[in-house]
């Protein structure tokens, strides 16, 4: 791995929020006194009918944990009123940009998301949806996800953004674990030339969804979709007549804003509960500080709504610092690789943010695809999702930003809230491949197998945190227990964060992956159990396993190993049969990309699979220790799997 040190640029070292000295002055304050770095941050950062006066209550030993208690707000109102009556309203607050290059481009101003906001927020007040409701939004990148998600918070009702390409099975468990009462979807959608059936996928998950009250319809393609009579309603049709005056809700700092759901090492997906006081400090704080955020910018981040990295660089950070958003429908491949930089040259971005996946596919396609882009507006590059190697990060550098814009890796994770290492543009020497240092405010330490915290510099072990920070999870919806045991119980007084790191002798982080049963495939978190059980649910299936192995596109692709039933043989077409079958219920995320046929699998003598050993069948290496195994016969089986 590259250890080479990239300097900040001089011309970033002047200008930034923070440079070189004022970021050591920061970091030395927030560790001193914690809880006046955070109030003072709270209260600069945000606008509260109550400011708070009291930073971290409770304990991570217990896992209550609680921020600015003391403090009222609203989370929408700070997005966007404030910034209207501060004499802004006329400021690009969106520019949307459509799947297809041909059709135009749409910009809302704060004033006009203002105006949808609150009528969006009367139109679910009307449908009995009050504080602490829970909606479920399933839309693909178009405006009306920030709108429908901004009216939520206005009215204190909890969302729950389920990605808009998951399967309606993976739509109906998300809903019925939450009982959301409200479903936002739309008609269709456009990914490159291919079109989503949303409703489709819809309706048949609302087969099965006791709690759904009512459908609230986007129309976007115009396909013609079936409307339910009394529970199907259209979203055009009712914001029209809406009021547009909505009050916003006060809420307390430690209310619910909104539960996203991520993939665990066992069983179901975790509803991450995050908070509204909290969770939005910290991703206003992390929006300005790590990408230098000033009013004015065009500020891309192309991750999905769906995911975290959409609720807090595409609307909750970036919006409460008044920025100007672009919002991507398509993807980066369509019409052709130079998708991302036509868009950067055709709106003037500024900063750009995406994911180590998509870089290592655009790299792939070579730079003519990038050269023929004015990138000039270009300042700064970030990355975030997996770790990026040296290639990758050299090329986005080097080609992407002529060498002129610091790269800012940022390591965080659906549960943080918030980005909690990474390099401040304007301070941080970089290294390639490394998220560099932890954040003013949060205390990041390496932990030994027994818990020990690794004092050295030069550390390897397991990545935790020491103190709570506002933007921290509080809870697993519905799941106390899960959320204590996942994060908290393992090494009291620490939160684990289920990544394996190093840190160099010079305290550089380097996150060298999950040291977990979670695969990170395109960037998308895919838990092994999940995908073993849609496997197990093909009839022919008696029992699976699946690895993470390294892809030179996709980071980590999924192999499977199956055990057929007595009386089965495995075929082309079998295994595609499973692969289809897995895309259906989870998602086309969940890709097998192999996927082989053995009699039996390696399990140690307590019956635990050893994904390690076949990782390296899998991989093609020599075999690790097998004195471990119940049955060394599995391991030849193993190898002469067939391999589909
Ligand atoms: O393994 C880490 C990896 O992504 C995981 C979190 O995934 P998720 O909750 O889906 O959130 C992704 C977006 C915040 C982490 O546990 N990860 C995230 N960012 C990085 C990373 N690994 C290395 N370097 C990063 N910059």
């Amino acid at each position: 791995m590259s250890e080479k040190t990239c300097a900040v640029p001089p011309a970033f070292s002047a200008h930034h929020v923070v440079s070189g000295e004022a970021y050591q002055a920061l970091y030395q304050q927030a560790l001193a006194d914690p809880d006046g770095f955070w109030v003072s941050q709270a209260r600069r950062l945000l606008t509260w009918y109550q400011p708070p006066t009291k930073g971290f209550s409770g304990s991570l030993r217990d896992g209550n944990i609680r921020w600015f208690e003391d403090g009222t707000l609203n989370a929408s109102f700070n997005c966007l009123d404030r910034h209207v009556a501060a004499g802004h309203g006329d400021e690009v607050a969106i520019i949307w940009e459509p799947n297809d290059p041909k059709d135009a481009p749409r910009r809302l101003t704060y004033l006009q998301l203002l105006d949808r906001v609150e009528r969006a927020a009367n139109v679910l007040k009307a449908l009995g949806v009050g504080k602490g409701d829970r909606v479920c939004i399933y839309l693909q990148m178009i405006p009306e996800l920030a709108i429908a998600m901004l009216a939520c918070a206005r009215i204190g009702a909890i969302h729950s953004v389920v990605f808009g390409a998951f399967s309606a099975s993976a739509l109906r468990d998300r809903i019925n674990d939450c009982g959301a009462k409200v479903l936002i979807t739309q008609d269709a959608g456009w990914r490159g030339n291919k079109s989503v059936t949303m409703k489709q996928s819809a309706d048949a998950a609302c087969a099965e969804t006791p709690s759904i009250e009512h459908v609230l319809v986007v129309k976007h393609t115009g396909a013609d979709v079936p409307m339910q009579p009394e529970r199907d309603l259209s979203w055009e049709g009712l914001l029209a007549a809406a009021s547009a005056t909505c009050p916003p809700e006060p809420m307390d700092a430690e209310q619910p804003l909104f539960i996203l759901y991520t993939s665990g090492s066992t069983g179901k997906p975790k509803g991450v509960v995050h908070t509204t006081g909290g969770y939005l400090t910290y991703a206003a704080y992390t929006h300005e500080l790590v990408f230098d955020y000033r009013p004015g910018e065009v500020f891309w981040c192309t991750a999905d709504c769906g995911w975290i990295t959409g609720h807090s660089y595409v609307v909750y950070g970036p919006l409460a610092n008044r920025a100007t958003v672009l919002m991507y429908e398509g993807v980066p491949s369509y019409p052709d690789f130079g998708r991302f930089w036509q868009i950067v040259a055709k709106h003037r971005v500024n900063i750009f943010y995406t994911a180590p996946t998509a870089l290592r596919a655009l790299r792939a396609k070579g730079d003519a695809f990038v050269i023929g882009h004015d990138r000039s507006t270009l300042r700064i590059l970030g990355t975030v999702g997996e770790p990026i190697k040296a290639p990758e990060w050299e090329w986005y550098r080097a080609v992407v930003g002529e060498g002129r814009c610091p790269i800012v890796d940022t390591w965080w994770q659906t549960e943080t809230g918030g980005i909690l290492i990474s390099p401040l543009p304007g301070a941080t020497p970089t290294k390639p491949g490394s998220a560099t240092f932890p954040l003013p405010g949060v205390r990041a330490v390496v932990l030994d197998e027994a818990g020990n915290e690794l004092g050295d510099p030069k550390a390897t072990g397991l990545l935790a945190i020491a103190a709570s920070w506002p933007g921290m999870l509080r809870d697993i919806w519905g799941d106390r227990a899960r959320f204590l045991q996942t994060y908290l119980q393992p090494f009291p007084g620490y939160y684990l964060t289920g990544d394996g790191c190093r840190r160099d002798p010079d305290g550089y982080y380097w996150i060298t992956g999950r040291v977990d049963d979670i695969m990170i495939v395109s960037g998308h978190n895919i838990g092994t159990a999940e995908v073993e059980g849609a496997i197990g649910a093909h009839p022919a299936v008696a029992e699976a396993a699946v690895v993470g192995i390294a892809d030179d596109i996709t980071g980590q692709a999924i192999c499977a190993f199956v055990i057929l039933k007595a009386g089965h043989e495995g075929s082309p077409g079998l295994a595609d049969e499973i692969n289809q079958l897995v895309r259906k219920i989870i998602g086309p995320h969940a890709n097998l990309k192999q996927i082989r046929f053995t009699p039996a699998l390696p399990k140690t003598r307590s019956g635990k699979i050893m994904r390690r050993l076949l990782r390296d069948v899998a991989e093609g290496r020599e075999l690790g220790d097998v004195t471990t195994l119940e049955d060394p016969a599995a391991v030849a089986a193993l190898i002469e799997a067939v391999r589909v």
